[in-house]
């Protein structure tokens, strides 16, 4: 069993499980967290080492440690999700392995082996399987939320790659990342702000992107809106992504377009996802630019029934509208946002194990 790498510290806190069932009847999104955390160490010198899950708690770090000063971190977002027979399963966690290596390339941190990534899930989830929710009905899409996450924690203020670094996963049951669950979400559109300009780290999952969304999002939320559309630095004319969700454009003739992956956008592993299961739909995927006046006139035609955004955490939400400093895009054509529908319900019936995984897809943990 690879995962006896990881020592295991048993909790001697655990919740009691009236507590923890009365958390799973309602867990929102990234409020409560399980007993336990998972934690690999490098140091230049010893390379990883040191395997452990042990009891969920506060870090202990120099207020000098890198990451809280140039904010060398990143992290990844993989769901595990309980099926009828009550086993436990991940989605492609092998995808979000090889994006952590990507990111951690770009953000000089060290690579941590798929081996090690994957087994750090499976070694978390040997203690804190009593937290993965068990779906009520079909339409719940409750799940346990992983979290690995990668830091920089050396105590030292000069700016270079730190010489230690510690990775952990910590774990959140979750309910649907937004409130409304499907209802179709309004999105602003930033005119001033950038994500990610070429050259940067807009295809790395890394905290500083997330930080950089978070004017736009207080614009937003200004304006009733619950997400931020970002355009391309370079021209301010290409859709590029939302701050933390990929795009994508239904078109009346069936054709599925998604901004083609660049280095400003974050490659998404539901994205990928969304691409094969499109094809099975009987629709014809595009990865291609797509600009905010194609958005607009294919909106204004009706050429554009639908629009969606997708990720781990939102997995398939309907855009319902644009909102633009000038004008709002509305999809008025799109009748019941039914192409958003059945991939989603593709998507949920492999992930909750009621479709069979013809792509191997699922990782039992
Ligand atoms: C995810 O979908 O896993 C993310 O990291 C995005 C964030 C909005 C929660």
């Amino acid at each position: 069993m690879p995962t006896q790498r990881f020592t295991v510290l048993p909790s001697s806190e655990a919740t009691a499980a009236p507590i923890r069932d009365d958390i799973l009847a309602n867990p929102g999104f990234g409020r409560y967290f399980t007993d336990h955390m998972a934690h690999v160490r490098w140091t230049l010198d010893a390379g990883w080492h040191g395997h452990e899950v042990h009891p969920y708690g506060p870090l202990t770090l120099d207020p000098a440690a890198a990451v809280l000063h140039y904010a060398q971190e990143i992290f990844e977002g993989i769901k595990a999700y309980r099926h009828d027979d009550g086993s436990v399963w991940a989605f492609r966690p092998e995808k979000n392995a090889e994006r952590f290596r990507r990111s951690a390339r770009r953000l000089a941190l060290p690579e941590l082996s798929d081996d090690d990534f994957v087994d750090s899930l499976k070694a978390l989830l040997a203690q804190d399987h009593a937290w993965v929710p068990t779906p009520a009905t079909a339409a719940e899409e409750s799940s346990l939320y992983l979290r690995p996450f990668m830091i920089a924690s050396e105590t030292f203020l000069g700016v270079r790659p730190s010489h230690e670094v510690d990775y952990y996963v910590i774990a959140s049951p979750a309910a649907a990342y937004f409130k409304g669950g499907i209802a179709p979400v309004s999105i602003w559109l930033s005119s001033h702000y950038k994500r990610a300009a070429a050259g940067g780290t807009g295809f790395a999952k890394c905290g500083g992107n997330y930080a950089a969304s978070l004017a736009a999002q207080k614009e937003a939320e200004a304006n009733d809106c619950s997400q931020v559309a970002f355009l391309d630095a370079a021209e301010n004319k290409w859709i590029e992504e939302l701050g933390g969700m990929n795009l994508f454009f239904v078109y009346r003739d069936g054709r599925l377009v998604t901004p083609q992956l660049t280095d400003t956008i974050l490659e998404g592993v539901t994205r990928d996802s969304v691409l094969t299961l499109a094809r099975e739909e009987g629709l014809t995927p595009e990865e291609r630019p797509i600009s905010l006046d194609e958005w607009r006139e294919g909106a204004a035609s009706g050429d554009i029934t639908e629009v969606f955004a997708c990720g781990t955490a939102a997995v398939i939400t309907p855009v319902g509208e644009l909102v633009t400093e000038d004008d709002t895009i509305r999809l008025d054509a799109g009748g019941d946002n039914e192409v958003a529908k059945r991939l989603r319900g593709h998507l949920l019936d492999l992930q909750y194990g009621r479709r069979e995984d013809t792509h191997g897809w699922l990782t039992r943990l």
